[in-house]
């Protein structure tokens, strides 16, 4: 569709109230006016829409003052044996009722098919957020796009080429994303509010996906060309690579959780997949094309990156709550050795996503340079590492890129048993009065 087209037009003209009404005023904070097809906003006030809900302690441990008293690998074993349910276990006529104390975030034997009683808040409150903030990627007009890539003296090559190889990085990454999440990880999280975040993130990254097809055929890029990047490209192919090989035991159908071994293999794949893929192997891209946007240029494509990049704050962000209440509800799976291996993982991401910056970016391009992501890219493993409670591995780095700000992933560090985040999301985030 090369014609703008918003599908939204009429409700953006009705008056408040009769499509949807705006959200109920948070006290100390300004409703947010994030509304695809507005334009770019400045990522604070994007973010601040991203939703806050409570997370889990990235150092569960600590909670209990007994247990801190042990050494780590000698805390008991709680996990049971076993795999958990899946959700499609005959009925048991007459069974008990579901309790919250039977509910466990994997290895789980009650039945998944009851949402409620909820007890992980946390997931539940991340499903409203994430339904609050809906988008559509047609919703943003892509005009000033067409006409700057399509005029020979609008963009230099260099410009050209991180357009081309983000969308041809993204276009497959999120399709193999989506893959992993219904594939592989879905069957092993046994709790019915976290797989309905689940199901709302599947649908997300099928958006995503959508989202980079829709600026493939605005600007009328070779479709076989982007799509294939990923098996003709080096520099695009190396990170799904590397993914892979961390989707192989989750879609295994023989694969079944409760061993150690197994369950280590679980959190090894949820941390590669949201921590690493999501949270780091992205972070390059993001900053490059809202680069352009910020010098006005492919600001509808830059848009839409916005858009995705605060989905993507909150996969992983819930990605990361499911890592730590797996280890809160399974703490002998922690080991110093195991944590060891996980932060070798993680620096070797850094250095596969600095190669990435290189190979994009071969000269200076929009006042950037590769050094600067090498620098950005150790200050957001300082970060991941803290968030599921790992030592920070690069002391003294700073944020070259202040304007991605932290509330990317920043702002929910809050430990959820202390203290709850004040400035809560509630729903209808959108504003459709303008
Ligand atoms: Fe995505
Ligand atoms: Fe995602």
């Amino acid at each position: 569709m090369l014609n703008w087209d918003d599908p939204l037009a009429a409700a953006r003209t009705a008056s408040p109230g009769e499509d949807a009404p705006p959200p109920p005023a948070t006290p100390g904070r300004q409703p947010t006016r994030t509304r695809p097809g507005s334009g770019l906003l400045d990522n604070a006030t994007l973010m601040s829409s991203a939703g806050a809900a409570p997370v889990v302690s990235p150092e569960p441990f600590a909670q209990d003052a007994a247990q801190q008293t042990l050494p780590i690998d000698e805390r008991p074993a709680v996990a049971p044996a076993g795999a958990g349910a899946t959700g499609l276990e005959s009925i048991a006529l007459g069974a008990g009722r579901i309790r919250v104390d039977d509910k466990r975030i994997i290895n789980c034997h009650a039945d998944l098919n009851q949402l409620v009683p909820f007890k992980y808040d946390w997931a539940w409150q991340k499903y409203l957020d994430a339904c609050a903030n809906h988008w559509m990627p047609q919703e943003i007009n892509m005009n000033a796009d067409i006409a700057l890539w399509k005029d020979p003296k609008g963009l230099t090559e260099d410009e050209r080429t991180i357009i081309k190889r983000n969308l041809g990085f993204f276009s497959t990454a999120d399709s193999l994303v989506a893959n992993n999440l219904v594939l592989a990880v879905y069957r092993h999280i046994t709790n019915p509010e976290c797989r309905q975040y689940l199901l709302r993130q599947a649908f997300e990254e099928a958006l995503h996906t959508h989202a980079y097809q829709y600026v493939v055929e605005s600007l009328g890029l070779d479709e076989g060309e982007i799509f294939n990047m990923y098996r003709e490209l080096p520099a695009v192919a190396r990170k799904a690579e590397w993914a892979l090989p961390y989707t192989r035991h989750l879609a295994d159908p023989h694969f079944v959780t409760g061993t150690t071994t197994n369950d280590q293999q679980l959190l090894r794949e949820l941390i590669a997949f949201y921590v690493i893929f999501e949270g780091i192997f992205f972070y390059v891209g993001f900053v490059q094309v809202l680069s352009m946007g910020r010098r006005n240029k492919m600001t509808g494509t830059a848009e839409q990156f916005q858009y995705i990049l605060r989905d993507e704050s909150m996969h992983m962000n819930f990605g990361i709550d499911v890592i730590n209440q797996i280890k809160l509800e399974n703490p002998h799976l922690w080991t110093p050795e195991f944590r060891d291996e996980l932060v070798a993982m993680i620096r070797e991401a850094v250095e596969l996503e600095s190669q990435y910056a290189r190979d994009t970016m071969p000269r200076g391009v929009l006042g950037l340079n590769a050094p600067m992501f090498e620098e950005y890219l150790r200050f957001i493993a300082n970060r991941r590492c803290a968030q599921i409670g790992l030592p920070e591995q690069y002391p003294g780095v700073t944020n070259p890129f202040p304007w991605m700000s932290e509330v990317l992933d920043l702002k929910k560090e809050k430990n959820f048993f202390e203290t709850r985040v004040t400035e809560y999301q509630t729903g209808g985030a959108l504003s459709w009065d303008d």
